[in-house]
């Protein structure tokens, strides 16, 4: 298995992150991104340098954008896809990889899962739970979230990362996915340990981590589909099981990414976002005097200090892109926290205002048609999460410094210690 997990993280990380290291010692600027302890602690200097040297720049790796528009239109265009995993490896190492794969656990970034599959299996994929999060069903959860806020915000914070931001999202997923909820803590523990499964060039010690957590998820849901088949709830795995139009490692990777996307984005958001309030009070007394804008006060957050930071698309046909020929397989990363910074959109863009009028136009969800199908979700148990939160603890603030979580394409706080 040591052997797999090597060869796995050789063509996944090991060459690319080789190739980071080597761009980075050469200068390439965008390969800071990977490499930059600054980057990570404050990306939004470096998105600016990004946006003014082009409207879409070539590195040693790939080309990037900051630019709204350009972003928007990677995501929506058609000579672009997302299966990265098809393209063109030294045959002799292709094969190793393939042979490899036969052993792989199935994470939320590894085909099946509809994050990195193009129509016509993505469509398929995607119809069949899009159809169980419909805006009504999810608008219908409302009083179930409120219901769980309130018993997580009886006893008073001391991390709020711990104590509520990572526990309302696991716990509302569990329950939609009828997964028990004293699976929670564990999910969470697989989850935080998986998710630098998204970035690029990890070393080997944490991609085996990664592998070791992702595992342990497959294991534990091949159980969990085994007991749906018998016992059916009314839950969205139960009807996915029942309809039986998917094979199990496709159950697999609609399940896994569910229950990660879930979790690992929205405890940023909430995260974040109460983080934010407590250091712009000005804010918070808008929100408390007008309560109809905390909907708004979410579309900010989100646009603000996006969960997560980029995401990529790889050429399928020559194709003229933002005044470049881009050619077949090269990458083009849509940096999505820095076109929400974007002046030609956002006036005063480095300023958080909970009153912006087109705070929604940011790109945090992406776009096109992997455009983030947990979005409405996310948006209720943000606006009902943080309004909840300073209603119950309007004293709330810092106490101490946070800290952030190590991963870069995912962004928020690992730990957010917090007294009245
Ligand atoms: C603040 C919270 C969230 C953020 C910022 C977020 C962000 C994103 C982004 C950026 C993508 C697309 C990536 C790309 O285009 O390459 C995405 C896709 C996705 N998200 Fe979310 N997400 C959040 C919450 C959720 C929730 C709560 C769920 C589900 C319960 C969810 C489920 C999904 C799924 C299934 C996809 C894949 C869609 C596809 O490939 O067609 N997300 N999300």
């Amino acid at each position: 298995m040591l052997v797999g997990t090597a060869v796995r993280w050789g063509t996944k990380h090991g060459f690319m992150r080789a190739g980071i290291k080597a761009a980075a010692r050469q200068g390439d600027e965008q390969a800071r991104f990977f490499d930059d302890p600054a980057v990570r602690a404050d990306p939004y200097a470096f998105y600016r340098q990004v946006r003014e040297a082009g409207r879409v720049v070539r590195g040693r790796l790939m080309w990037a954008t900051a630019h709204h528009d350009l972003a928007a239109a990677v995501l929506r265009h058609d000579a672009f896809g997302v299966g990265f995993t098809d393209r063109p490896l030294p045959a002799p190492i292709a094969l190793a990889f393939r042979f490899s794969r036969r052993s792989s656990p199935i994470g939320p970034v590894d085909p099946p899962s509809m994050l990195v599959t193009d129509p016509p299996d993505h469509t398929r994929y995607r119809r069949l739970v899009s159809k169980v999060f419909t805006a009504r069903a999810i608008e219908g959860l409302r009083p179930r979230i409120e219901q769980t806020c309130a018993e997580l915000l009886r006893d008073k914070p001391t991390d709020l990362v711990a104590d509520f931001a990572a526990l309302l999202p696991v716990t509302v997923i569990a329950e939609i996915l009828g997964v028990p909820l004293d699976m929670r803590r564990q999910f969470l523990a697989w989850g935080n340990a998986a998710a630098p499964t998204l970035d690029l060039g990890l070393p080997f010690s944490t991609y085996r981590r990664t592998e070791r957590n992702i595992r342990h998820v497959n294991d534990w849901m091949r159980g969990h589909f085994a007991r749906l088949r018998k016992e059916p709830g009314d839950d969205l795995l139960s009807q996915l099981v029942q309809l039986d139009d998917l094979s199990e490692d496709e159950l697999l990777a609609t399940a896994g990414l569910l229950l990660a996307a879930g979790f690992e984005t929205t405890v940023n958001l909430l995260g974040t976002g109460a983080w934010l309030l407590m250091r712009h009070p000005e804010q918070l007394a808008v929100l408390r005097d007008e309560p109809q804008r905390w909907g708004n006060a979410v579309e900010e957050t989100l646009r603000f200090d996006s969960p997560v930071q980029v995401t990529a698309r790889v050429c399928r046909r020559a194709t003229e892109f933002g005044g470049e020929a881009i050619q077949p397989g090269h990458v083009v990363m849509a940096m999505l926290g820095g076109a929400n910074r974007d002046p030609a959109v956002f006036a005063d863009p480095d300023t958080f205002d909970v009153t912006r009028a087109n705070a929604r136009e940011h790109l945090s969800f992406s776009g096109g048609v992997h455009y983030c199908l947990g979005a409405a979700l996310a948006r209720l148990e943000g606006e009902i999460g943080l309004r909840m939160l300073f209603e119950r603890y309007p004293d709330l603030r810092p106490d101490g410094t946070p800290t952030r979580r190590t991963t870069r394409v995912l962004r928020g706080f690992e730990t957010l210690p917090v007294t009245m």
